[in-house]
């Protein structure tokens, strides 16, 4: 017998029980990555493939899983990132997942590609006391007031970042969803854009952002700005020059360009350039607590989960994803204290073997 509900015990029990209630369409587009799938098995697997090297006899009684990030003290370091249409997993989408998020104290980025409007999304847990970071995802849309526009509406209802993705000029070669003919179902639409705005639907040569782009982003924002899907150090200490107020180490998820670098291997690359001159998270097969461990030694300050839990979300909705939050900050609590931590600040590389 497959897990139930009740039995899932970790992040990856929620997958057969997302499989079962999803048809072929959502399946495609939530599992998927982008070419062959190398940079999509590879990010799991350069977590995997780091050892542990833990220390023993450390005094553990004052354990605790907060950070500090951005200013403010957080309960602990995970996120959800940022998914597209939620919807499709459930019918509750974007409200259910924000709101497990919340309860959980993990942080929610929402997407610009969200089924919700973003002001629903935010009035419904921005006071809520002990929620984790509230950040919106932007997409740079062609036409740039539209992308000014974009920001301020999310600081009005209480965002308090803006992620704005980099890696994703074009969509990657989605054979998943090419072979299902995807398409979105009726009544699931990016309600935050005019119909027809989205990059896609016109030309991304035009659209693409540039550094310049960026930098008058990062002039007119009304928020700060952390910038997603950075690999190269290069980049990063272009960004963190130009005044990001973070970056996200991210390939999305393998589901762009495929053979790039697993996000595991990018990182420790990353936060070397950096010197600590800005917060670095990371994301891409982030499943256990262990993986976050990891990436708290080679530098990150906070992780961000995808498929899990959207899969979570598709298996019990809120309650779900509650769940595979509250199994994600246990496990890590546990390697905390087995590698002799007493919080996330008290990792560092030495932890790592080699
Ligand atoms: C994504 N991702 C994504 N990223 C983003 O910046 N904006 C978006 O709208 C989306 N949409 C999206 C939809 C789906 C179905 C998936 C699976 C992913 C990428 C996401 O934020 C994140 O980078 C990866 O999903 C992280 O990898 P894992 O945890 O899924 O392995
Ligand atoms: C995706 C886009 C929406 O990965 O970012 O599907």
């Amino acid at each position: 017998m497959g897990p139930n509900l009740n039995t899932a015990i970790n992040l990856a029990d929620f997958e057969p029980l997302a499989r079962a209630r999803l048809d072929d369409n959502a399946w495609a587009y939530f599992s998927g990555g982008a070419g062959d799938e190398i940079t999509l098995r590879e990010n799991r697997l350069a977590w995997d493939g780091l050892r542990l090297l833990p220390r023993v006899l450390r005094p553990l009684q004052s354990a605790e899983l907060g950070i500090e990030m951005l200013g403010r003290r957080w309960p602990h370091p995970l996120l959800m990132a940022p998914m597209a249409y939620q919807a499709l997993a459930h019918p509750d989408g974007e409200r259910a997942a924000a709101l497990a998020c919340a309860a959980q104290g993990a942080g929610y980025v929402l997407s610009t590609q969200a089924g919700t409007r973003l002001e629903d999304v935010a009035v419904l847990v921005r006071d809520e006391p002990g929620r984790g970071p509230l950040w919106f995802q932007l997409y740079p849309q062609a036409d740039a007031g539209l992308t000014r526009e974009l920001m301020q509406r999310a600081a009005a209802a209480g965002y308090e970042a803006i992620v704005l993705t980099v890696d994703a000029p074009v969509s990657g070669a989605r054979d998943r969803e090419r072979r299902v003919g995807f398409r979105l179902p009726a009544g699931v639409s990016a309600v935050n854009i005019p119909a027809g705005a989205s990059p896609v639907d016109k030309d991304w040569r035009a659209a693409a952002p540039t550094w310049a782009s960026v930098e008058s982003m990062l002039d007119h924002a009304p928020l700060p700005v952390l910038l997603k899907g950075v690999l190269h150090p290069d980049d990063a200490c272009q960004a963190a020059a130009l005044g990001a107020a973070g970056l996200i180490v991210s390939n999305h998820g393998g589901r762009t360009l495929d053979t790039c670098l697993a996000t595991a291997h990018a990182l420790p690359r990353v936060a070397d350039a950096l010197q600590g001159a800005v917060p670095l998270l990371v994301d891409g097969g982030i499943r256990r607590g262990t993986d976050v461990l990891k990436a708290l030694a080679l530098g990150a300050t906070a992780v961000l989960v995808g498929r899990p839990l959207l899969m979570a979300l598709a298996a019990n909705g809120a309650s779900g994803v509650a769940l595979g939050l509250r199994l994600l900050q246990d496990e890590l609590l546990m390697a905390l204290a087995l590698t002799g931590c007493d919080s996330p600040a008290a990792v560092s590389r030495k932890l790592l073997q080699g």
